[in-house]
C-alpha cells in the first residue's frame, strides 16, 4: 500500500506552501546556529531535506551537509538549490553510520508520519546514533495543543497549485482522528479532481522530550517559534533542541 506521505510531498506540495521559503528557513538556521557550534569539518544531516531551504543556509554557515529525503521530487529541487550530498530514503531506515554526525536537524514538521508509535520511536533511535558523542538534534514540530485548539472543520483556501504556476482551487479540511491521536487534512486540487491527505501525530512537547530521552537525547533548549519565543499552549511551533549523552 503506498502510503500518504509517498505522494504528497511532489510538485502539488511543493506548489501549496510558497510561503515556506528562504527567509522562513534563514530564520530557522539563525535560531539553531544560536545554540549549537560546530566547525567547518562537521558533517550535518537535514533529514527530511525537502526542497533543500534549510540545506542551502546550514552550508553558507560552514559545514558539510547531508540532505535525506524520501520524496524524488524534492530532492529534484534541492539539487537545483544546492551543491551539498543528497541521498535518497525512508528515515526508518537511515544509511548512515554510528557517530558520523555532529548536527542533525527535522524541521518543518517533518516527523510523526507513520501509524506506530514504535516507527518514530525507530527514526530517533536511529538519529541518536547517527550523532557523534555531545552531538545535536533539532526537532521543529507542530505544536499539538494549538492545533487542537484551532482545527476547524471545513477551511476552503485559494492557493497555487501545479507544475505550471497556474491558479486552482484548492479545499483544504482539517480534523483530529483516529482517537484524537492525528491531525488530517485533506487537500482537494479541485479543477484537477485530486485528492491527497496528510496526517501527523500530535505529539505533545512532553511527548517528544520522552521519545527524545528514550534514544539518549536530553533536551538542551527550546523555543516556540524560529524568532526564539517562548514555547507554551500559544506558540505556533515546538522547536526542540537535543544534545547527545
Ligand atoms: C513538510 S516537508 C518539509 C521539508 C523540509 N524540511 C522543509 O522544511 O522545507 C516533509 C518532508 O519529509 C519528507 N518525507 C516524508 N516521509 C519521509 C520518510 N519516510 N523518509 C524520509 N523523508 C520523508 C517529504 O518528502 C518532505 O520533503
Amino acid at each position: 500500500m503506498t502510503e500518504w506521505f509517498e505522494q504528497w510531498f511532489g510538485e502539488e506540495y511543493h506548489a501549496l506552501y510558497p510561503h515556506r521559503d528562504e527567509e522562513d528557513a534563514r530564520r530557522a538556521v539563525d535560531l539553531i546556529r544560536g545554540v549549537v557550534r560546530w566547525s567547518a569539518g562537521d558533517r550535518i544531516l537535514d533529514l527530511a531535506c525537502g526542497p533543500g531551504r534549510h540545506a542551502a543556509a546550514l552550508e553558507r554557515l560552514g559545514g558539510r551537509v547531508v540532505g535525506f529525503d524520501l520524496s524524488r521530487a524534492m530532492l529534484r529541487r534541492a539539487r537545483e538549490r544546492t551543491r551539498v550530498g543528497l541521498v535518497r530514503g525512508d528515515m526508518r531506515a537511515l544509511p548512515f553510520r554510528d557517530g558520523s554526525f555532529a548536527l542533525a536537524v527535522n524541521l518543518f514538521t517533518s516527523f510523526g508520519y507513520f501509524l506506530s508509535d514504535d516507527e518514530h520511536r525507530r527514526v530517533v533511535h536511529q538519529v541518536a546514533a547517527a550523532l557523534a558523542s555531545g552531538g545535536h538534534f533539532v526537532l521543529d514540530y507542530l505544536n499539538a495543543e494549538l492545533v487542537r485548539r484551532t482545527v476547524q472543520l471545513s477551511q476552503e483556501a485559494e492557493g497555487r497549485a501545479g507544475t505550471d504556476d497556474r491558479r486552482t482551487e484548492v479545499r483544504v479540511t482539517r480534523r483530529i482522528g483516529q482517537g484524537g491521536r492525528f491531525v488530517i487534512k485533506e487537500i482537494e486540487l479541485r479543477d484537477e479532481g485530486r485528492r491527497f491527505e496528510e496526517r501527523v501525530r500530535l505529539y505533545s512537547p512532553d511527548e517528544l522530550a520522552a521519545l527524545l530521552m528514550d534514544s539518549g537525547l536530553h533536551v538542551v533548549a527550546q523555543f516556540g517559534d524560529y524568532d526564539g519565543t517562548r514555547l507554551g499552549p500559544d506558540a505556533p511551533r515546538v522547536i526542540l533542541v537535543a544534545a547527545r549523552s
